[in-house]
């Protein structure tokens, strides 16, 4: 029998993430190829036409999976009886920009939106905050959303993840898919600590295998925590179609588990594990089964992981701050 489509929400959805995203929703890379979809669009009133142009090419590319398709500039329609919220509007990062710059723009939409999810979503609705900055918007969503469990808040790390999974996957040249167990801790921003410290290729540990700790701890991690503004000073644009294609692997995944033997990175809300203070959505290794994930635990942490789990960690501390200060 035909499953019942799944309302899926995608914000900004007349951004670039966007449009590489909602293709990727109706073709079932997302949810799965059995499994119908209906796509809320939102987006802001002087993004409509394009918003509009988006659903025309949606229809005209005629997905077999795709059962409707909502396209608005009302957050309350948006939000209504969706069970996947991906929340990609806001505005992105320009050449030159930090981070923290695009901080007070978007945590206030974060904090209007929280509310209309709330109220208006399906009950157990998953929500992934793509726009940055990711983890302070996700942690502003779930303070103002207070009836959403914390665990269906979460924002996108896996492409820091799939990042670090590539730069392996090149230096020693074998498939990217071979790579497994690279872990993202902490933020999506240049503090992230990209750790491949319980990382295998087969059954070889990817240190063993590089066999240079001076470019594992050096240039690696420092193009994987700059790889963001080296697409934007490449492109003009901020990643779009990699940012897309790592958003649908990480509600699949969280969806449909993860392989066994195998974690993914999600920006998750911080239960202490590992001594990263509660109350910040942090990145962890995570397992996913039966729609939940689960932090990985007991993995060994030296001198130097501890120093940057700590580093991310003060830096979230901070924004977090900062963001109520924009938001007062
Ligand atoms: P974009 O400017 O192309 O698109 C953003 C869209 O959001 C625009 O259409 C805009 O009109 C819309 N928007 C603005 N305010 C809105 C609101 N209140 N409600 C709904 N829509 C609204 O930007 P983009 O390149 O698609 O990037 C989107 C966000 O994703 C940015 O914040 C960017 O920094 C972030 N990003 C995150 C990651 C990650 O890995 N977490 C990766 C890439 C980009
Ligand atoms: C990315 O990682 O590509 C995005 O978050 C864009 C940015 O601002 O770095």
């Amino acid at each position: 029998m035909a499953k019942e489509p799944v309302r899926v929400l995608v914000t900004g959805a007349a951004g670039q993430i966007g449009y590489a995203l909602v293709p990727m929703v109706a073709r079932g890379i997302m949810l799965g190829a059995d499994q119908p979809v209906i796509l809320h669009m939102l987006d802001i009133p002087p993004a409509a036409e394009a918003l509009n142009g988006v659903k025309m090419e949606l229809v005209d590319a005629a997905f077999p999976l795709l059962k409707g398709v909502v396209a608005t500039t009302d957050v309350v329609e948006a939000c209504t009886g969706v069970s996947v919220a991906v929340m990609v509007g806001g505005f992105p990062r320009k050449e030159g920009m930090e981070r923290k710059d695009v901080m007070s723009k978007n945590v206030s939409i974060y904090k209007a939106q929280a509310s209309a999810l709330e109220k208006y979503a399906a009950p157990n609705c998953k929500v992934l905050i793509v726009a940055n900055p990711a983890n302070t918007n996700a942690l502003i969503l779930k303070e103002f959303a207070p009836s959403i469990p914390e665990k269906n808040i979460t924002c996108l790390t896996r492409l820091d993840h799939n990042r670090a999974l590539g730069q392996i996957s090149e230096r020693l040249n074998v498939q990217v898919s071979d790579v497994k167990n690279v872990i993202i801790w902490g933020n999506h921003s240049s503090t992230q600590y990209p750790d491949v410290t319980h990382a295998t290729v087969g059954d070889k540990p990817v240190p063993e295998l590089v066999k240079d700790d001076a470019w594992l701890k050096g240039e690696f991690i420092a193009t994987v925590q700059q790889r963001g503004a080296a697409i934007i000073k490449a492109r003009k644009l901020s990643s779009a179609l990699s940012a897309a294609s790592s958003a649908c692997d990480h509600i699949r995944d969280w969806v449909l588990g993860t392989p066994e033997g195998t974690w993914v990175s999600m920006g998750v809300y911080s239960d202490g594990s590992y001594n990263v203070p509660a109350g910040l959505i942090y990145s962890f290794p995570v397992t996913c089964s039966g729609g939940e994930w689960k932090i990985v635990q007991g993995l060994s942490i030296d001198e130097f992981s501890r120093a940057k789990l700590d580093a991310t960690a003060a830096e979230l501390t901070e924004e977090k701050a900062l963001a109520y200060s924009c938001l007062s």
